[in-house]
């Protein structure tokens, strides 16, 4: 028998929100956002009440290859007729597949892997193995930094805010500065700093370390800390500097990794090939899918000294089949090109409309991975953050959802991802809705 259908009597977003707002639990520090979305394809996200968005958001970073990609639906479809769900001691022919495909897509010697469900899942995993090959226990990531919600992760997350009231993080977790050339936290500029974010934050770590430094954790690209890119050279650095304490160099590829900077991967920019990477949002196209990859030298050694990290859904088949669906998808239909291509042409659009617009005060980012930081005024750099949240109501009022981080007082920065499936004729749409949105706000 078929499942009831959700009750449907009022049929309005602000009927459902009403109906959520008594039961559901709000667990990201605001409201439920409007609209109510009931479906979705491509690049469109449709409300309850029928009305079409753009979303620039790729629902949280996940939908690369855009909403309901008729591969992904495809592979669930077959999944779901086969197997979907195993003893998480076994192993099942999607989930060896993906394995493969995952390897190939990966540099040397980046050979063996584990598939679990989130992000915050692999960089717990990532941490784990780091500890256990290295026998070590100390954890250095970058301020400003988002590695997950769970507790290793959330340890090695510096967001200012989120770490209060929960007590103590994991012991041995250090922070050094991040990365950040639009906001200097030293006030200096690249490159006559040469990297003394890294260089100074590591002479601290030294000062506080009791020897057992097992890893570095950073983001290629610093999406909570407002799509900060680190400069070039910067991700070779870090790595010189882990090598130099004998500590693992580990990058968290959920928001970069498949393809979204045009390039297979965040780090290739630079050339510095990690220890252990944790592979997330984008592998699973929406489905909850991720991956930890290292070197079988590490993976030897973490099973050597009793690693393990077990859960229901480790390598499951039906996201393992939906992920084997993006990889390839990614491959044949070019996509990798298409965000280097369309990033491109999405950046010139960005750029004329700061040329034009004093309140957009920097549009940086790679591919299709882009962040558009709004100030008050381009000396100051302080963050617009009223006219920012008007000008996002007004571009999805018009039809264009984007996704602002915020950190009060500091930035408020629009997060463009958009699918690499996007086409030009939707980038140029959006591109109309943000100028008309920032014309409203600022009358000019
Ligand atoms: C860089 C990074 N790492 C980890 C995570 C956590 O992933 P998840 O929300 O799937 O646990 C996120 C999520 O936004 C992220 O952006």
């Amino acid at each position: 028998m078929a499942t009831k259908p959700v009750e449907r009597e009022a049929t309005t977003s602000e009927s459902f929100l009403d109906r959520a707002r008594k039961l559901l639990m709000r667990t990201s520090g605001g409201e439920f956002l409007l609209p109510v979305i009931e479906r979705a394809k491509g690049a469109t996200i449709t409300d309850v009440d029928g009305k079409e968005y753009l979303d620039f958001a790729s629902g949280q970073m996940c939908a690369t290859l855009g909403h309901s990609h008729p591969r992904i639906v495809d592979a669930i479809k077959r999944s779901v007729a086969r197997v979907m769900h195993v003893y998480s001691g076994m192993v099942s022919p999607e989930v060896v597949g993906l394995a493969e495909r995952l390897v190939d897509v990966l540099p040397a010697p980046l050979r063996k892997v584990f598939f679990l469900s989130t992000g915050g899942e692999s960089t717990e995993a990532a941490i784990k193995i780091a500890k256990k090959a290295t026998g070590k226990y100390e954890v250095v990531s970058l301020a400003d930094s988002f590695h997950g919600s769970t507790w290793g992760a959330a340890s090695s997350t510096f967001i200012q805010s989120r770490r209060a009231g929960y007590g103590p993080t994991v012991p041995g977790t250090y922070v050094i500065p991040a990365p950040n050339c639009y906001r200097c936290p030293l006030d200096l500029a690249f490159p006559s700093c040469d990297y003394a974010c890294a260089r100074i934050g590591f002479d601290l770590v030294d000062t506080q370390t009791t020897g057992s430094l097992a890893a570095l954790i950073a983001e290629p690209i610093q999406g909570a800390a407002g799509m900060v890119e680190p400069p070039p050279g910067y991700l070779g650095v870090l790595q010189r500097l882990c090598r130099e304490r004998d500590m693992l160099f580990v990058l968290d590829e959920a928001q970069t990794g498949l393809g979204r900077v045009g390039q297979m991967w965040g780090f290739e920019a630079d050339g510095a090939v990690p220890d252990i990477v944790a592979v997330s949002k984008t592998l699973g196209g929406g489905i909850p899918l991720a991956a930890v990859a290292t070197s079988p030298a590490i993976e030897e050694q973490a099973y050597r000294n009793g690693f393990w990290f077990y859960t229901s859904h480790l390598n499951e088949p039906l996201p393992s089949a939906v992920g084997l669906a993006v990889i390839d998808a990614i491959r044949e239909e070019k996509l990798v090109e298409a965000a280097r291509e369309k990033g491109a042409y999405l950046k010139n659009g960005f750029l004329r409309l700061k040329e034009r617009h004093e309140i957009i005060g920097d549009v940086r980012g790679r591919g299709l991975l882009m962040g558009i930081d709004f100030v008050r005024d381009r000396v100051s750099k302080k963050p617009a953050e009223a006219e920012g949240e008007t000008i996002t109501r007004l571009c999805l009022e018009r039809g264009l959802f984007m996704s602002p981080i915020r950190q009060r007082g500091r930035y408020f920065v629009w997060r463009v991802a958009p699918p690499l499936t996007i086409s030009y004729a939707e980038m140029d749409r959006s591109l109309e809705i943000v100028e008309q949105a920032i014309r409203a706000v600022t009358r000019l």
